[in-house]
Protein backbone atom coordinates (compact mmCIF):
# COMPACT_ATOMS: atom_id res chain seq x y z
CA UNK A 1 0.00 0.00 0.00
CA UNK A 2 1.47 3.31 -1.17
CA UNK A 3 1.41 6.42 1.21
CA UNK A 4 -0.74 9.47 0.18
CA UNK A 5 0.69 13.00 -0.63
CA UNK A 6 1.50 14.55 3.16
CA UNK A 7 4.16 16.69 2.96
CA UNK A 8 6.28 19.78 1.51
CA UNK A 9 9.03 16.63 1.32
CA UNK A 10 6.59 14.37 -0.94
CA UNK A 11 6.09 17.01 -3.24
CA UNK A 12 9.26 17.32 -3.66
CA UNK A 13 10.38 14.17 -4.45
CA UNK A 14 7.31 13.97 -6.94
CA UNK A 15 8.41 16.86 -8.67
CA UNK A 16 12.10 15.45 -9.15
CA UNK A 17 10.76 12.16 -10.16
CA UNK A 18 8.62 14.22 -12.92
CA UNK A 19 11.37 15.98 -13.96
CA UNK A 20 13.68 12.69 -14.43
CA UNK A 21 10.76 11.24 -16.41
CA UNK A 22 10.76 14.51 -18.73
CA UNK A 23 14.38 14.34 -18.92
CA UNK A 24 14.17 10.72 -20.73
CA UNK A 25 11.00 12.09 -22.76
CA UNK A 26 12.02 13.05 -26.74
CA UNK A 27 9.21 15.03 -27.13
CA UNK A 28 9.00 17.21 -24.01
CA UNK A 29 12.88 17.21 -22.73
CA UNK A 30 13.76 19.56 -25.76
CA UNK A 31 11.47 22.13 -24.21
CA UNK A 32 12.80 21.97 -20.47
CA UNK A 33 16.57 20.91 -21.50
CA UNK A 34 17.35 22.32 -24.76
CA UNK A 35 14.82 25.49 -25.91
CA UNK A 36 14.99 27.05 -22.29
CA UNK A 37 17.66 25.51 -20.91
CA UNK A 38 16.08 25.52 -17.37
CA UNK A 39 18.40 25.48 -13.80
CA UNK A 40 16.77 22.60 -11.89
CA UNK A 41 17.59 23.60 -8.92
CA UNK A 42 16.13 26.95 -9.03
CA UNK A 43 13.38 25.71 -11.05
CA UNK A 44 12.06 22.81 -8.59
CA UNK A 45 11.46 24.95 -5.48
CA UNK A 46 9.23 27.00 -7.67
CA UNK A 47 7.00 23.85 -9.05
CA UNK A 48 6.86 22.18 -5.56
CA UNK A 49 5.45 25.67 -4.23
CA UNK A 50 3.01 25.42 -7.42
CA UNK A 51 1.63 22.37 -5.91
CA UNK A 52 1.40 22.65 -2.60
CA UNK A 53 -0.10 25.77 -3.08
CA UNK A 54 -2.58 23.59 -5.74
CA UNK A 55 -3.30 20.90 -3.05
CA UNK A 56 -2.89 22.34 0.31
CA UNK A 57 -3.62 26.39 -0.52
CA UNK A 58 -0.28 27.59 1.23
CA UNK A 59 -0.33 30.31 -0.80
CA UNK A 60 2.97 30.18 -1.54
CA UNK A 61 3.01 30.35 -5.08
CA UNK A 62 2.64 33.74 -6.70
CA UNK A 63 3.63 33.14 -10.54
CA UNK A 64 1.82 33.36 -13.88
CA UNK A 65 1.93 29.29 -15.42
CA UNK A 66 -0.67 30.48 -18.25
CA UNK A 67 1.43 33.22 -19.22
CA UNK A 68 4.70 31.55 -19.50
CA UNK A 69 3.62 28.76 -21.42
CA UNK A 70 1.66 31.42 -24.02
CA UNK A 71 5.15 32.75 -24.51
CA UNK A 72 6.79 29.29 -25.54
CA UNK A 73 4.49 28.41 -27.64
CA UNK A 74 4.90 32.05 -29.43
CA UNK A 75 8.72 30.53 -29.88
CA UNK A 76 8.47 27.13 -29.69
CA UNK A 77 4.86 25.88 -31.21
CA UNK A 78 3.26 23.23 -29.48
CA UNK A 79 0.64 20.51 -30.03
CA UNK A 80 -2.28 18.44 -28.85
CA UNK A 81 0.98 15.75 -28.18
CA UNK A 82 2.78 17.98 -25.93
CA UNK A 83 0.00 18.35 -23.46
CA UNK A 84 -1.29 15.03 -23.32
CA UNK A 85 2.34 13.81 -22.84
CA UNK A 86 2.72 15.90 -19.89
CA UNK A 87 -0.34 15.12 -18.38
CA UNK A 88 0.37 10.43 -19.02
CA UNK A 89 3.79 11.65 -17.31
CA UNK A 90 2.62 13.62 -14.62
CA UNK A 91 -0.30 11.00 -13.62
CA UNK A 92 1.52 7.81 -14.18
CA UNK A 93 4.92 9.36 -11.99
CA UNK A 94 2.00 9.98 -9.09
CA UNK A 95 0.38 6.47 -9.65
CA UNK A 96 3.71 4.97 -8.88
CA UNK A 97 4.76 7.00 -6.02
CA UNK A 98 1.46 7.65 -3.91
CA UNK A 99 -2.21 7.10 -3.80
CA UNK A 100 -5.15 8.15 -1.79
CA UNK A 101 -6.79 11.80 -1.78
CA UNK A 102 -4.12 14.24 -1.98
CA UNK A 103 -2.94 11.54 -5.04
CA UNK A 104 -6.37 11.77 -6.71
CA UNK A 105 -6.23 15.45 -6.10
CA UNK A 106 -3.16 16.89 -7.61
CA UNK A 107 -3.86 14.39 -10.91
CA UNK A 108 -7.69 16.03 -10.89
CA UNK A 109 -5.89 19.37 -11.10
CA UNK A 110 -2.85 19.27 -13.24
CA UNK A 111 -5.13 17.32 -15.95
CA UNK A 112 -7.90 20.25 -15.21
CA UNK A 113 -4.97 23.19 -15.70
CA UNK A 114 -3.96 21.04 -18.75
CA UNK A 115 -7.31 21.01 -19.70
CA UNK A 116 -7.55 25.06 -19.75
CA UNK A 117 -3.87 25.93 -20.96
CA UNK A 118 -4.07 23.57 -23.94
CA UNK A 119 -7.32 25.26 -24.95
CA UNK A 120 -5.82 28.78 -24.26
CA UNK A 121 -2.95 28.10 -26.30
CA UNK A 122 -4.28 25.63 -29.30
CA UNK A 123 -7.72 26.75 -29.39
CA UNK A 124 -8.92 23.26 -29.10
CA UNK A 125 -9.83 20.75 -26.97
C1 LIG B 1 -0.40 20.25 -19.23
C2 LIG B 1 -0.19 20.71 -18.03
C3 LIG B 1 0.96 21.56 -17.61
C4 LIG B 1 1.06 22.10 -16.37
C5 LIG B 1 0.06 21.92 -15.22
C6 LIG B 1 2.30 22.85 -16.31
C7 LIG B 1 2.74 23.55 -15.21
C8 LIG B 1 3.87 24.30 -15.14
C9 LIG B 1 4.26 25.13 -14.03
C10 LIG B 1 3.46 25.33 -12.75
C11 LIG B 1 5.44 25.72 -14.33
C12 LIG B 1 6.25 26.69 -13.46
C13 LIG B 1 5.75 28.07 -13.68
C14 LIG B 1 6.61 29.15 -13.01
O1 LIG B 1 7.83 29.13 -13.17
O2 LIG B 1 6.05 30.02 -12.33
C15 LIG B 1 5.83 25.23 -15.64
C16 LIG B 1 6.99 25.57 -16.29
C17 LIG B 1 7.35 25.11 -17.52
N1 LIG B 1 6.57 24.34 -18.37
FE1 LIG B 1 4.75 23.59 -17.97
N2 LIG B 1 2.95 22.76 -17.52
C18 LIG B 1 2.17 21.98 -18.35
C19 LIG B 1 2.47 21.65 -19.65
C20 LIG B 1 3.64 21.93 -20.30
C21 LIG B 1 4.00 21.50 -21.63
C22 LIG B 1 3.10 20.67 -22.54
C23 LIG B 1 5.26 21.99 -21.91
C24 LIG B 1 6.14 21.85 -23.10
C25 LIG B 1 5.88 21.19 -24.18
C26 LIG B 1 5.69 22.73 -20.74
C27 LIG B 1 6.90 23.37 -20.59
C28 LIG B 1 7.30 24.10 -19.51
C29 LIG B 1 8.63 24.74 -19.39
C30 LIG B 1 9.73 24.70 -20.43
C31 LIG B 1 8.64 25.39 -18.16
C32 LIG B 1 9.79 26.22 -17.56
C33 LIG B 1 9.76 27.58 -18.16
C34 LIG B 1 10.79 28.52 -17.54
O3 LIG B 1 11.54 28.13 -16.69
O4 LIG B 1 10.83 29.68 -17.97
N3 LIG B 1 4.68 22.68 -19.79
N4 LIG B 1 4.85 24.38 -16.12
Amino acid sequence: MKKDIETQEDIQSLVETFYDQIKKDELLSPYFFKYMKINLEKRIPIMVQFWENAIFYTGAYSGNPMQLHQALNNHFPMTDEHFNQWIVLWNSTVDVMFEGKKAEEIKQKANSIGVVMKIKILGSE
